[in-house]
């Protein structure tokens, strides 16, 4: 058998009516908003990884410095013998905490709804580690999670700061389904943006190359495309904010003059007033307090609490008992 197996729990269509679902609901809906996960489409994931190396945006830095520092703790913590990763797209941070798990690691499992960078990301790890077992899941796991039978103890990573997307009763019921999914001995590996001031923040979603407002209106182009919708970029403003009182960022599409939208697929026209925000994102940050209750709530054992040097971001350690 190919070291590299590739197991699609996500029909090829549902993509494509889960986005019909949301267009039509958040669109018709006020105030309008899309889910942040139809930013990631070829172009999308390419912008976001040019997202990462931006001076302004700190996560990915700052997460990989502690990943650097603490991944032999987490290896000599978990004994795992199966590495999770959801969310995984390009992988890159990942190789850190794979090489060394090695080579107690048998098998490597990336979970991610783009199966071009599963592969992608599958093909160059086993390039170099041909000892490795990579059995990638195309899945949406925000929909439930069903892991392989793959040998324990297991590590489930969700790096990157991505549970941020999640709202307070989603992230509820997304750590439950994870804690579900694992057996006593197993961990959970969790980063998490860090509450700080208010420029900080900002700044990393509102960088002065523009790059995140692309991002940010790159959705609208996925709409265009898939539903057959003539919204035009130019027609808005990129919009990031902090909220103090849910302690998240938003990113929203601001109208800069009334318009309507067409979208042929779905037998639509959405009106927006001048100035009419479209919310496409929100990015909550953490305190270690919060994460900690969130954790234990979902009937996970906090173990470790790691930050870089600046205390930007957190990596969690977490036992199911
Ligand atoms: C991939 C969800 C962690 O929220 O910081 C980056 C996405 N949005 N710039 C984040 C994102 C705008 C990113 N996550």
């Amino acid at each position: 058998m190919s070291p590299f197996q590739l197991t699609r729990t996500l029909a090829e269509d549902a993509m494509d009516a889960a986005l019909r679902v949301d267009v039509l609901h958040g669109l018709t809906r006020t105030p309008k908003e899309l889910p942040p996960k139809w930013f990631y489409d070829a172009h999308g994931s390419e912008l976001f990884e040019e997202i990462t190396r931006l001076p302004e945006y700190y996560p990915t830095r700052a997460e990989r410095e502690v990943l650097i520092a603490r991944a032999p703790e987490i290896a000599a913590a978990t004994g795992a013998r199966t590495l999770v990763e959801l969310g995984s797209g390009s992988s890159e941070k990942t190789q850190h905490l794979l090489d060394a798990l090695l080579p107690g690691l048998e098998s490597y499992v990336p979970v991610d709804v783009s199966e071009s960078a599963l592969k992608g990301a599958g093909d160059a790890l086993l390039a170099e580690r041909p000892a490795l077992r990579v059995h990638a899941l195309v899945a949406d796991f925000t929909q439930g999670i069903v892991l392989p039978p793959t040998i324990g103890p297991r590590l489930v990573a969700f790096l990157g700061g991505t549970i941020g997307n999640l709202l307070p009763e989603e992230r509820r019921e997304f750590l439950r389904a994870v804690r579900a999914a694992l057996l006593p001995g197993d961990a959970l590996l969790l980063g998490t943006d860090l509450v700080k001031d208010e420029a900080t923040l900002v700044a990393a979603y509102d960088d002065a190359a523009g790059v995140t407002a692309a991002f940010n209106k790159n959705v609208l182009a996925v709409v265009n495309r898939e539903l057959g919708a003539d919204a035009d970029p130019a027609d808005f403003d990129h919009v990031a904010l902090w909220d103090p009182k849910h302690e998240w960022i938003e990113m929203r599409l601001r109208a800069r003059h009334a318009l309507a939208v067409k979208i042929r697929e779905l037998d639509l026209v959405v009106p927006f007033e001048a100035g009419e925000e479209l919310r496409t994102e929100v990015s909550a940050k953490f305190r270690q307090d919060g994460v900690r209750a969130e954790l234990t709530a979902a009937g996970f054992a906090p173990s470790r609490w790691w930050t870089d040097e600046q205390g930007r971001f957190a990596l969690s350690l977490a036992t199911v008992v």
